[in-house]
């Protein structure tokens, strides 16, 4: 399959899948921003719940690969892209004494929370946070050392867009890295994983959010979102170069890793 059809395969001409559902590409924002209103105030807790704490691991591997510098005498610039309540920023300025981070999230609800974070850590001076459209970002071309995107790509209704986006903003030399839900390719395991996903996620949502069908969609728009081979294609058609892919968990995530050169 060539990257134009593996983009086609989540954005059909002005249509593009929310779930399951194929809705008008106009209309998918609106019901994804509903999707994270309706779960911002307990997306941490149900992140731990659904994935046994996993994401916390696969964060980390996503930070491991960045590796953004200990110490440096210029500031380390990270954009992190769907930041929402900031989970990969804090992880990198952690990690990082020189790295200066913004994240960028279309929702205000989500980084509300993550700027409460923020204040009880005491990062507000290095961590900022800006309501953006990654389809449209508010920034210079060239302003980043590395552009961070953690389970946000999927949402956005026009990849390419976003990628593209990325590209723009990265310095040359720069680097993107995502970490994104993907296909299983281990046996048994993806009729394990298919079975808790469509049975188990949706009741956990339910309990804990009051409403299961956040979390239907979340299932839904995993399935839908093109493979670890697909992905890499429309990275590399967005114009970055030497793309790479690391499974994590047997492909329940990946991460992919491309540079502005
Ligand atoms: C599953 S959350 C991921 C949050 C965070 N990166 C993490 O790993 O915990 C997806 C995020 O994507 C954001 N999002 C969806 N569409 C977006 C868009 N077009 N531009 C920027 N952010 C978007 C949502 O508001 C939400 O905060």
């Amino acid at each position: 399959m060539t990257a134009k059809s593996a983009a086609a395969q989540s954005r059909i001409g002005d249509r593009a899948a929310f779930g399951f559902r194929d809705v008008p590409t106009a209309d998918k924002q609106r019901l994804v921003d509903d999707v994270f209103r309706k779960v911002a105030a307990r997306y941490d807790l149900m992140n731990d719940l659904m994935s046994g704490g996993l994401h916390r691991a696969w964060k980390d591997a996503m930070v491991a690969w960045l590796g953004p510098p200990r110490r440096s005498s210029v500031p380390f610039s990270v954009l992190d892209v769907a930041g929402g309540t900031g989970d990969i920023a804090f992880r990198i300025a952690d990690r990082s004494e020189g790295a200066l981070l913004t994240v960028a999230d279309i929702n205000g609800d989500m980084l509300a929370v993550g700027r409460e974070r923020g204040a009880e850590c005491r990062m507000s001076d290095r961590i900022s946070f800006v309501e953006a459209n990654a389809e449209t970002l508010p920034f210079d071309a060239g302003r980043f050392d590395a552009v961070t995107i953690a389970f946000g790509i999927r949402n956005v209704p026009r990849i390419d867009a976003a990628l593209a986006e990325a590209f723009r903003v990265l310095k040359p030399g720069g680097r993107f890295l995502c970490l994104e839900f993907s296909a299983v390719d281990v046996a048994i395991l993806d009729k394990v994983y298919e079975l808790y996903s469509f049975n188990v996620i949706p009741m956990i949502g339910s309990w804990v959010v009051g409403d299961s069908e956040p979390y239907r969609y979340l299932v839904e728009s995993i399935r839908k979102f093109p493979n670890q081979a697909r992905f890499a294609a429309m990275i590399e058609r967005a114009g970055f170069a030497r793309v790479a892919v690391r499974n994590l968990s047997g492909g329940i995530a990946a991460m992919h890793s491309g540079w502005k050169l």
